[in-house]
């Protein structure tokens, strides 16, 4: 299995463009740059799925060989998208691969019905693409030999859907290689441990973890403005520590880093970073 963060941002990327607070301050300065959060993921290296589709799409995989093109002209090692929100900064990425020749999205019903009718991104695109749009079940075994497990984790809408129906809105997905075994689960939003989510993550080699947030405070500390991390959906980097130490065999990283959240460290992964 391979394992691919082409971006470690959570919305925004890092530096965030209107933000002059002290880590953007020092990303500029430094030049560290912090894409959205999409993640790459194969089974043998040949056939590639995207988690999510966030806004830096393009320039991510423009940076990534094994998703170049070829041989024939339009042929494309990427096989599909796996949504796990309907947020902004997992699914507009969406719009810019609408030059596909085919384009497949995996999606819960309630994802799905977001994107049709509070934000019409899955009409918009069956107009420039052959779009073929698929409920995702808690279970799917992808080319490549990926089997694909579901858990629903949270029940945030994204503000443009407020009022949509339905339940599945935050997923987080665990991978597994059909061959080795090995694991790899991806939950860059997770509002709370849940012994369902414990049960998830258990035995699995690697986990990316949401690293939005240092503390539940850290945007009003760091910006002044209104907002904790609980509030938004995102549990805290101190909260899930205690949770991912109870799991030792179980390799814990952070990814969707809010601009504001400056942690470093062998925990927090970057663009770039192989999982697997
Ligand atoms: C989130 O992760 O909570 C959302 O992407 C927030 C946003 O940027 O709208
Ligand atoms: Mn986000
Ligand atoms: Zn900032």
């Amino acid at each position: 299995m391979r394992v691919r963060v082409l971006g470690s941002a959570a919305g925004g990327g890092s530096p965030q463009w209107n933000c002059a607070c002290p880590p953007c301050r020092d990303a500029r300065r430094t030049g560290r740059n912090r894409t959205q959060d999409t993640v790459a993921v194969s089974g043998d290296g040949t056939a590639w799925f995207l988690l999510n589709a966030g806004p830096d799409i393009r320039s991510q995989i423009l940076a990534t060989p094994e998703l170049a093109p070829g041989p024939g002209l339009r042929d494309t090692p990427l096989r599909g998208v796996l949504l796990t929100t309907a947020e902004l900064d997992h699914t507009i990425g969406l719009l810019s691969l609408r030059e596909a020749v085919r384009l497949t999205v995996h999606a819960t019903p309630a994802v799905s019905a977001a994107l049709q009718t509070a934000f019409p991104l899955r009409s918009m695109l069956a107009q420039y693409t052959d779009l073929d749009w698929r409920e995702m079940p808690e279970r799917l075994e992808l080319d490549g030999g990926l089997i694909v497990d579901r858990l629903t984790v949270g029940a945030k809408r994204p503000r443009y859907a407020t009022g949509t129906p339905g339940e599945g809105w935050v997923s987080a997905l665990r991978l597994s290689d059909r061959r080795t075994g090995s694991s790899f689960v991806y939950a860059t939003c997770l509002p709370v441990w849940t012994d369902a989510f414990d049960a998830f993550v258990d035995g699995a080699a690697e986990v990316l973890l949401d690293g939005t947030f240092a503390t539940d405070d850290e945007l009003t500390v760091m910006t002044g403005r209104p907002g904790s991390a609980a509030g938004m959906g995102h549990l805290p980097i101190v909260d899930s520590r205690p949770h991912a130490a109870r799991h030792p065999g179980t390799r814990f990283r952070y990814g969707h880093l809010n601009n504001t959240n400056a942690m470093a460290g062998d925990d927090v992964v970057s663009d770039g970073t192989d999982i697997f």
